[in-house]
């Protein structure tokens, strides 16, 4: 129970535990974003195969933009006709697998892990909060007729 912070009401601020964190990645982005990259790459075969052609600066733009999105997209909820082109290209024309949002996810949180000191199981959670909504739109926008 020490590990958990509590607020005055015994609450858990995963909004407060998200931001702490978070102000720690942009203050290291460089090293976030090559660590995630190197470690979803690894994660799996098919991610692998799918930036087979990728160069290093398209990987760091969507690496970047995916975490503005995710970011922005839990705050405002709004997606524009680029993000839902967005969501649509990565089933029809980068062939991402839905399964590979999770992947993705575990890839986010290892990368977390190795470079944040005061990374613990809340942290993970509070991440996984707020990637929800921004993981959820790309799944499953493209379900809908
Ligand atoms: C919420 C999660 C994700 C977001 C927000 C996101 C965002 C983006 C963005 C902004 C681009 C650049 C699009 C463009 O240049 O037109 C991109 C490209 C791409 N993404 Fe994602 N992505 C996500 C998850 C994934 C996952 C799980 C995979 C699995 C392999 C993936 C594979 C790709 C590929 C293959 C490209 C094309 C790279 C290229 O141009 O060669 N993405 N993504």
């Amino acid at each position: 129970m020490d590990s958990i912070r509590f607020t005055m009401s015994n609450n858990i601020d995963f909004s407060e535990i998200f931001n702490d964190s978070y102000d720690f990645v942009l203050r290291n982005e460089e090293l976030f974003f090559s660590t995630f990259y190197e470690i979803f790459v690894s994660s799996s075969p098919q991610v692998k195969a799918a930036f087979k052609h990728t160069n290093m600066a398209k990987q760091n733009e969507m690496v970047r933009e995916s975490f503005g999105f995710i970011i922005c997209f839990f705050v405002t909820k709004i997606a524009d006709e680029q993000l839902v082109k967005l969501a649509i290209d990565h089933k029809d024309k980068f062939h991402v697998d839905s399964e590979l949002y999770a992947v993705f996810v575990n890839s986010v949180l290892a990368a977390l892990e190795k470079i944040y000191p005061k990374y613990n199981n809340e942290c993970a959670v509070a991440w996984r909060i707020t990637m929800a909504p921004g993981i959820e739109f790309m799944k499953h926008i493209y379900d809908v007729e």
